[in-house]
């Protein structure tokens, strides 16, 4: 994939960012429930001077799950240990891991549904028994050990709840779901990174950013950090809205949040086929994307925005989305030749 501006995933120019990692959750903006929740059972397990129930953090990805582990792993002054699913690869890698940890200590796995199911029916009886069954030898004179492990918490973060097993899941005592940031949220965010970054900023630049920013902090400050080279080649010493604006639309950020590819998208479903309904593999035909990419990445944001909606024939264009493009929005709801199945 390219690396769009707008792009959620981590960029390796975004390691400037572990500054602006908030510490603690007194710390932690938005995410309320989450973080209200969170903050009643790690106080009950420090009361009770036990390891906290294990934690599974699910949402779209840039909304800080890994933050909020390290904040909980903070908060409960124990070590923070991440790992990833796609680094455990083998049963020992995992054995390595868990036998190292001390009591009550936060083992973080990042992109737990892609977990091996091999590596998923270990971890059972580490989260439920803080036990390790390990097989020794092979064939008839194999045997089984039991090596007990130091109780920890386990905190898995997904942007996919459902391609977890159930089994695995189920081991979970605490679900908690992040949700997009609000734009009061964000302009909060993107005003504490600039104060940290020295950066002078006007409410309404900060504003004109949060906007633009789909609802995502990692996305917020990526664009703060360009926004403040726009206004320094300016000459400008504060960040307005009016340099905001500009700097966001020469970068190809319009004024909801979309990109080039965004706007791609929206335009062929529109001119190509009437708004749809259009099936995902012709939208992404049509854009020489492939079907997951368009799944995953750009029609997750523009679903929240209400620009496009799902139908059991495909995707559609709505009122709000052709508006959005500046193209009018045809009146007649008379069928389109365009009923194109998923
Ligand atoms: N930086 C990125 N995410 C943040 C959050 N939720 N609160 C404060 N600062 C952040």
């Amino acid at each position: 994939m390219d690396e769009r501006i707008i792009a959620t995933d981590a960029q390796a120019a975004d390691d400037w960012q572990y500054s602006l990692r908030p510490r603690r959750l007194s710390e932690y903006i938005g995410q309320d429930k989450a973080k209200q929740n969170l903050s009643v059972f790690v106080k009950a397990a420090l009361t009770r001077r036990e390891a906290l129930d294990h934690v599974l953090l699910y949402g779209p990805p840039g909304l800080g799950k890994t933050t909020l582990a390290n904040i909980i792993a903070n908060e409960l002054n124990v070590n923070f240990r991440p790992t990833s699913g796609p680094a455990i690869e083998r049963a020992g890698d995992l054995a390595a891991i868990l036998t190292n940890l001390q009591p009550r200590d936060v083992l973080f796995i990042d992109e737990i549904h892609r977990l091996s199911r091999q590596i998923e029916e270990i971890l059972y009886s580490a989260m439920e028994d803080f036990a390790l069954d390990i097989i020794i030898g092979k064939g008839p004179s194999a045997r089984s050990i039991r090596l007990d492990i130091a109780p920890f918490t386990l905190i898995g973060a997904t942007t996919k709840a459902g391609a977890l097993s159930p089994p695995l899941r189920d081991r979970f005592g605490v679900i908690s779901r992040l949700e997009y940031y609000s734009t009061d949220a964000l302009i909060e965010i993107i005003t504490r990174a600039a104060q940290i970054l020295k950066i002078p900023i006007e409410a309404g630049g900060a504003q004109e950013i949060a906007r633009r920013s789909r609802g995502t902090p990692r996305i917020a400050n990526r664009l703060l950090k360009r926004v403040r080279d726009f206004a320094q080649v300016e000459g400008s010493a504060t960040i307005t809205d009016d340099i905001a604006d500009r700097a966001l639309l020469a970068l190809e950020v319009d004024r909801a949040g979309l990109d080039h590819t965004d706007r791609r998208m929206l335009d062929a479903m529109i001119k190509k086929f009437r708004g749809g309904p259009v099936g995902l593999e012709t939208i992404a035909a049509s854009i020489s994307e492939t079907r997951e990419t368009i799944e995953d990445i750009y029609e997750p944001y523009l679903l929240q925005l209400g620009f496009i909606m799902r139908t059991p024939r495909g995707r559609v264009v709505t009122e709000l989305g052709w508006r959005h493009m500046g193209i009018a929005y045809p009146k007649s709801d008379a069928p389109t030749l365009f009923d194109f199945d998923d």
